[in-house]
Formats: C-alpha cells, sequence, structure tokens
C-alpha cells in the first residue's frame, strides 16, 4: 500500500524484461528501489521497529488476556480494538509520505508496505470478529447486515479497497504492474475515508464523536498537506514549461 509521491519515478529506458532489483525497472516504468524494499546498512533495526508497531495490539491483546483485562465482554472489546487499530495503522501508512519528505528520512519508505499488511492483518481480523461473535458467522445474517447497517456497507466498501492493495503487494506484482501498481494503490485513499465515515456512522448512535473526529483531523491534515505538494509542484511545472 503507498501513495501518490512515489509516482514521480521516470519512465523505463529500453523496455528491460527482467527488472533490476537495486533500481526497480519495470515493463510499464521505474519503480524507486525504496519501494521495492532495498536494504541499507541498520535497515533491519527499523524494521524491527516496525514490527514491533505491527504485532504491538497482538501483543496487547495476549497481556490483557492473560490478566483478564479483556472487560466484561470481550468480543466486544476485540472487534473495537481491532477495529481501531486498523484504522491507526492506516493513518500511519498514509503519514509516511509527509513525514519522510518533512525530515528526509527516507528509510521509512521501504517499510510502508508492512505497516499497510498490518494494518490489513487488523482489519480482516476486525470482520472475522464481526462475523463470528456478531454474526454468528451465518453467510445469510453477514449479507443482511451488508445492507441493513449503512455503517456495515461502508466498512465493507472500505475493505473491498484494501483487498486488492494487500493482493498486489509483492515485490512480483510491484514489477508486472508497473506504473498501474502506484495508481492501483491510490485506493488506500478512499479507503481511508470510507474507514472513518464507517466510525462516525457507527458512533452515530451513541453520539460520541471525539475519535472518529480526531481520526478526520489527521486524515485532512495528511490530504491536505499531500494536496499542497502537488499544488506546488504543479505551479513550478506551469512555470518551467512556460505560456504556450
Ligand atoms: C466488512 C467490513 C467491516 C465490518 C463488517 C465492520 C464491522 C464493525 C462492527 C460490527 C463494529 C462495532 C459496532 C458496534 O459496536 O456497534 C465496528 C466498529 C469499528 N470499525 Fe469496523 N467493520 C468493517 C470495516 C472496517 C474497516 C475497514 C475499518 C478501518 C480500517 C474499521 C474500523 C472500525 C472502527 C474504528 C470501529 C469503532 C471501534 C470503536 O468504537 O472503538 N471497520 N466495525
Amino acid at each position: 500500500m503507498v501513495d501518490r509521491d512515489t509516482s514521480r519515478a521516470a519512465p523505463a529506458q529500453g523496455g528491460s524484461p527482467v527488472p533490476s532489483e537495486r533500481t526497480g525497472a519495470v515493463r510499464g516504468g521505474r519503480l524507486p528501489a525504496a519501494q521495492l524494499g532495498a536494504r541499507g546498512g541498520a535497515g533491519w533495526l527499523l524494521g524491527a521497529c516496525m514490527h514491533l508497531v505491527g504485532l504491538f495490539p497482538l501483543l496487547r491483546w495476549v497481556v490483557l488476556g492473560l490478566t483478564d483485562g479483556l472487560t466484561a465482554n470481550p468480543p466486544l472489546f476485540l472487534t473495537w480494538s481491532s477495529g481501531d487499530w486498523a484504522l491507526i495503522l492506516l493513518l500511519i501508512v498514509l503519514a509516511v509520505t509527509p513525514i519522510r519528505r518533512l525530515t528526509g528520512w527516507n528509510a521509512l519508505l521501504r517499510h510502508r508496505r508492512k505497516l499497510g499488511l498490518y494494518a490489513f492483518f487488523y482489519t480482516v481480523l476486525h470482520v472475522i470478529a464481526w462475523a463470528v461473535w456478531d454474526r454468528d458467522g451465518v453467510p445469510a445474517a453477514m449479507w443482511m447486515d451488508l445492507w441493513q447497517r449503512t455503517f456495515i456497507g461502508i466498512g465493507a466498501l472500505a475493505v473491498l479497497c484494501l483487498i486488492p492493495l494487500a493482493l498486489t503487494s509483492t515485490h512480483g506484482w510491484m514489477r508486472r504492474l508497473g506504473r498501474w501498481w502506484m495508481r492501483l494503490h491510490w485506493l488506500i485513499y478512499p479507503s481511508a475515508v470510507l474507514s472513518i465515515w464507517h466510525f462516525f456512522w457507527m458512533r452515530a448512535g451513541k453520539n460520541d464523536y471525539l475519535e472518529p473526529r480526531l481520526s478526520a483531523w489527521i486524515l485532512a491534515a495528511l490530504l491536505g498537506i499531500r494536496l499542497l505538494w502537488w499544488l506546488r509542484k504543479a505551479g513550478q511545472r506551469r512555470r518551467v514549461d512556460g505560456p504556450h
């Protein structure tokens, strides 16, 4: 799962049939080496930290489970908690490019895919929790719920946007799809918007909007900064091209 920043990559020269792992040359264009997961000296340490971030919710549930901390209603707690962490990790994925551009910490880019897969992992757990605990694992009841409760339908749309991103997250798919891979991965934006909409709608019944509002502000800031950069780049390009 990526965002558009990497689309500045130059087109491939000569259409090499066997793409290079180092340069990331692909049939339809070129992906930066960082995007393909090239490793540097102390990259493993950052990689380990990213795994720690991704595994933290799971470890937390284990600790809470062992210490009787899963509240009086563990199924509901785990359904909520998996949804919360799926969204938090999705927002962290979207924060990678702005942080990288503001700090120059390019190594971060290599680990974005990992975080994206963790976000998907918690989304899958969240959906399984709903299917098993909320709908008793009955397909007809799940199908009805998708249509009867609007926030469930919206959540399902968010998941539908995430599935192709997870399926095409391998190096093989990156090379095969070339530039289309980056375009496909723009689906992360509608997915994030739909996830927050799902969150708002779910909380509407409880009239408790604090966390949905907070996540909406974070998403707005992350998308706003990209829009600003995009507008600045478009302005620069117009100045270079000059009047026609
Ligand atoms: C088929 C897709 C989905 C289904 C069936 C689903 C189902 C649910 C259910 C049953 C709840 C609890 C509702 C309640 O207690 O009244 C919930 C809450 C939530 N879901 Fe989903 N969801 C889906 C997709 C997503 C996605 C893609 C995300 C984010 C990436 C997400 C994030 C959340 C969040 C943040 C909450 C609120 C948790 C809280 O209140 O702390 N959901 N969802």
